[in-house]
């Protein structure tokens, strides 16, 4: 089973062994590393790209039955108009340039004190230095404190953590421990289906075993142990699975697990053997008033023995929560119980790197170490972080309300993250019509809805679905104007697309 057997929704038809050679060229398709050849990421994929096209021909005033393009296909906060909370910015502008600290009479104390105990951390007080390569000591000081205080006082080292430019780079490091081409049968994943396509495109090119397990749509994309064990079961001859990556708040499926299921998997992946991804970067997106964030590391440590022991990485990013700052690519990972010379050889590994990107760990210290209560930036900070996370609340009911009233359309509640991931009946006459096409039926969807609307979507073969079932994702991220207008013409570009293909 593999959570996508489409190139972005279009069916292959050329193998490796049938590209045409380029004379003359040194590295050409066929001689290319061919994992990269084979890894796909939908998110970024020819909807999204065909969009890009689709702005430049309305700016150069190509006539369209809609004036713009609505761009539900990403979770790039920015990107959607949300503006920059005031802290983050003074911050990563001090930081940058020292000198405003002087002569900015605007910016708070408690920002230039932060900015300065930051750059006193950096070689020669510049963000311009390389830090070391798991990160400036004083940020990973406040991502531990930061955790402590999450997860209710159970401490946390700040030597186990290390920060990265984005979390992706963390997970994609991770992720390349468990490369061994020693090992009998290949090294075997364990991710959900459907999964945030940075999984089944870093396994392709490192050259992992893929290893589904569907999640279940009728409980709200929760985990089922059944389920679990029979996808390593059917995995086992193939694969040594070794790995277990669960994404809590889901992307693209926006569910929240609750405790209960937590333990359930964590039970299952003690007696399995198996280490834990833990990705929990919308930990911060949590909507529904019955669901709560509960991070992997709190459950097994409360669980005690023999759970408490085990090796979990657990991460965390700037990208997303009320701060969205995508571009500046701030994240962390978190180790537990890592075998210490393992850690070792991480550590080693991302030294080659040198480190990560020096402004964006200064925003990653601002994830972790806000504005405090009576300090001159917290006013702020809270209103405006606060403002984000209730529009988002609110954003997410509209998002499942409105789609779920569309007909053959049916939402799960989006408790948490930034997506709703709706399921669709597409009808057969449209299946076939798809077929023809060699498009998979909800690519063949998403393409028409972006060419008749603008609407810009992820259709669900990106992200993995079952057989015969169909889906697509959209962020919740679209202002409430836009929101509406976008429901305007998704609700008619549905039913005429029923009426065609009745
Ligand atoms: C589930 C999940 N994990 C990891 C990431 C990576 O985030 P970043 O690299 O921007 O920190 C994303 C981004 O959308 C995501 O949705």
């Amino acid at each position: 089973m593999r959570a996508n057997n489409v190139f972005f929704g279009i069916r292959r038809s050329l193998s490796l062994t049938s590209s045409i050679l380029s004379p003359g060229k040194i590295l050409n398709k066929s001689n290319m590393n061919p994992n990269v050849v084979k890894m796909e990421f939908a998110v970024l994929g020819p909807v999204a790209s065909r969009a890009g096209e689709i702005e430049k021909e309305l700016a150069n005033g190509v006539k369209k039955p809609f004036p713009n393009v609505i761009r539900a296909n990403h979770g790039d906060a920015h990107a959607m108009g949300q503006k920059p909370i005031t802290y983050i910015r003074q911050l990563v502008a001090c930081v940058a340039n020292p000198s405003l600290m002087e002569t900015d009479k605007s910016i708070p104390s408690d920002v230039i004190q932060n900015a300065k105990a930051f750059l006193g951390n950096c070689g020669g007080r510049s963000a311009g230095a390389y830090t070391q390569s798991p990160g400036v000591e004083i940020v990973r000081k406040h991502i531990a404190e930061y955790i402590t205080k999450r997860d209710g006082g159970i401490p946390a080292n700040w030597e186990d953590v290390c920060i990265s430019s984005g979390t992706s780079e963390s997970i994609r490091n991770v992720l390349k421990l468990f490369i061994n081409d020693k090992n009998r049968k290949k090294v075997g994943v364990m991710i959900p289906i459907p999964q945030y396509p940075l999984y089944s495109a870093s396994l392709d090119e490192f050259g992992l075993g893929q290893v589904g397990y569907y999640l279940n749509e009728s409980s709200n994309w929760s985990l089922d142990e059944a389920e679990l064990e029979r996808s390593l079961k059917e995995s086992s001859e193939k694969y040594d699975v070794r790995v277990l990556c669960v994404i809590n708040p889901g992307n693209p499926t926006g569910q929240v697990l609750s405790r209960e299921n937590i333990e359930t998997i964590v039970r299952f992946a003690e007696k399995n053997n198996l280490f834990i991804i833990a990705d929990e970067v919308y930990q911060d997106n949590v909507y529904s008033r019955e669901s709560k964030f509960h991070s992997f590391k709190k459950v097994v440590t409360e669980m005690g023995a023999p759970y408490d022991k085990m090796e979990i990485a657990s991460f965390h990013s700037a990208s997303k929560g009320f701060m969205g700052e995508c571009g500046m690519r701030g994240g962390y990972v978190e180790f537990l119980n890592m075998d210490s010379e393992v850690y070792m050889f991480y550590k080693k590994m991302i030294s080659a790197k040198l480190c990560s990107s020096v402004l964006g760990q200064a925003v990653v210290d601002a994830l972790v170490n806000p504005p405090k209560k009576g300090q001159p930036s917290y006013e702020l900070w809270k209103k405006e972080g606060d403002a984000i996370l209730a529009s988002l609340k609110e954003r997410a009911e509209l998002f499942e309300k409105a789609f779920s009233k569309l007909e053959g359309v049916s939402c799960t509640q989006v408790q948490g993250a930034l997506y709703a991931y709706p399921s669709i009946k597409i009808p057969a006459k449209a299946v076939e019509k798809a077929r023809s096409l060699n498009q998979e039926p909800d690519f063949f969807y998403a393409m028409q809805l972006l060419e008749t609307t603008g609407i810009c979507i992820v259709p669900g073969s990106g992200f993995g679905q079952k057989d015969g079932t169909y889906h697509f994702r959209s962020t919740i991220l679209p202002p409430s104007d836009l929101f509406k207008e976008m429901l305007k013409r998704f609700t008619k570009f549905h039913n005429d697309f029923l009426a065609e293909y009745k």
